[in-house]
């Protein structure tokens, strides 16, 4: 066998020095996650080679018997782990996932309701520069001033007002657990479809930390590479009526070829989503998630809506004399890793912002713990506290690699 350092000695460096990088930062991007060598392990397997399009037993190619095993497995394993009647594992990403659902249930035009962007709402929930922002009609609904949290009164009123054919309940940065119970009651009210995105807090649902919209939602989409913990990659489940109009527009209406490799590679993280140390490491992430919010709010840094029942938060920056953009270079040469983020009722652009988002499962997965959080509060403050500063970057540079050193992260690659 020919290794990837003797055919491509550039590619095998570049594989080399980001898991250096991922050992030595401190990743805290809360869409981020390390998944395990067994997961890695079935990514990087010969099922990318197999084309499979169509469904377990009935696909357009020959030869699919192997690949029917792993696809029927990750099925099954993803309808145990979150109790749903129905779940296509092909979505080969969360945009994918959702775009499978508008093509599903809306025509071009369609009224949908969805959270805004500045506000937690992902892209494809209409953002003007995404399919689902030129295709459809898109109505916003935003978190309360006062508390910061999904203004469900806002929601309620706007579908009475727009009548919706479908809303849209989940984002990436809302740092407080969704009740979809008030969602399905207002879709059902003015006849909506509801779909919830669980992409970030997917592991939380599957451990029975955050209310499930299993159940409840018509369609429950995610991503498989965030909480969860998996390959990168999307999913959709639903109620079983709209199971194949949902399986056929994945294929053939939105992607040719699934991605076997990954779907086999999904199936390994849900089997080990449903091991009881998952549930174990989901609280653990909870707890890290309060005791870096706590720790960050004893240092004078303000948490938009005054903290976390999540794995994430967001930091309003504004009166720390500090743009989102400078906070995440600034911690990036300090090795610690953020994104800026739009904070709600933003005043600043998208590519400057207010605010940086923060996670906790990456870290969690490395065997961080609630002392950890403290010292990583400590070295956010450091370096926010010195803009600019170099000298005190590359000292925290030094307690960053101290701390991370600790934790090893795939010894082998690097
Ligand atoms: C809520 C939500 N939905 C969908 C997506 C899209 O996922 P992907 O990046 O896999 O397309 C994301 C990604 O961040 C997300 O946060």
């Amino acid at each position: 066998m020919r290794r990837l350092a003797d055919v491509d000695p550039d590619i095998a460096k570049t594989l080399r020095e980001e898991a250096q990088r991922q050992h030595r930062n401190l990743e805290l991007i809360a869409s981020e996650n390390f998944v395990s060598d067994a997961v890695l392990e079935a990514m990087g397997s010969v099922m990318t080679n197999k084309y499979a399009e169509g469904y377990p037993g009935r696909r357009y190619y020959g030869g699919c018997e192997v690949v029917d095993v792993a696809e029927e497995l990750a099925i099954a394993r993803a309808k145990e782990l979150f109790g749903a009647p129905h779940a296509n594992v092909q979505p080969h990403s969360g945009a994918q996932a959702n775009m499978a659902v508008y093509f599903t249930v809306l025509k071009p035009g369609d009224v949908v309701l969805g959270p805004n962007l500045s506000h937690g709402g992902h892209l494809t929930a209409g953002s003007p520069v995404n399919y689902s922002g030129k295709f459809y009609t898109i109505v916003p609904y935003g978190v309360r001033r006062d508390t910061e949290r999904i203004d469900l009164d806002e929601v309620r009123h706007l579908a009475r007002r727009h009548r919706p054919k479908m809303i849209i309940a989940g984002g990436s940065a809302f740092p407080r657990a969704i009740d979809f119970t008030p969602f399905g009651e207002i879709a059902r009210e003015v006849g909506a479809i509801l779909m919830a995105d669980i992409a970030h807090p997917a592991g939380l649902v599957a451990a029975g930390l955050h209310p499930s919209p299993v159940g409840i939602a018509d369609f429950v989409t995610t991503t498989t590479h965030k909480t969860l913990r998996g390959p990168r990659g999307g999913m959709v489940m639903c109620a079983a009526p709209h199971a194949a109009a949902l399986d056929k527009t994945v294929m053939p209406g939105v992607q040719g070829g699934p991605l076997m490799h990954i779907i086999a590679a999904k199936a390994v993280a849900f089997k080990e989503a449903l091991a009881p140390e998952f549930k174990t490491y989901q609280q653990q992430i909870i707890r890290n998630a309060k005791a870096l919010a706590d720790a960050l709010q004893a240092r004078n840094f303000r948490l938009v809506s005054g903290g976390t029942d999540t794995h994430l938060m967001l930091v309003d920056l504004s009166s720390r004399n500090v743009t989102g953009k400078d906070a995440q270079e600034a911690l990036d040469r300090a090795w610690i890793t953020v994104n800026k983020n739009t904070i709600p009722f933003e005043t600043k652009s998208p590519m400057v912002t207010s605010g940086i988002r923060i996670g906790t499962p990456a870290v969690t997965t490395r065997g961080m713990r609630e002392a950890d959080m403290m010292e990583i509060a400590r070295l956010i403050d450091r370096v926010l506290s010195n803009p600019g500063s170099t000298a005190i970057e590359a000292e925290v540079r030094g307690e960053v690699q101290e701390l991370t050193g600790r934790f090893p992260l795939y010894p082998e690659r690097t």
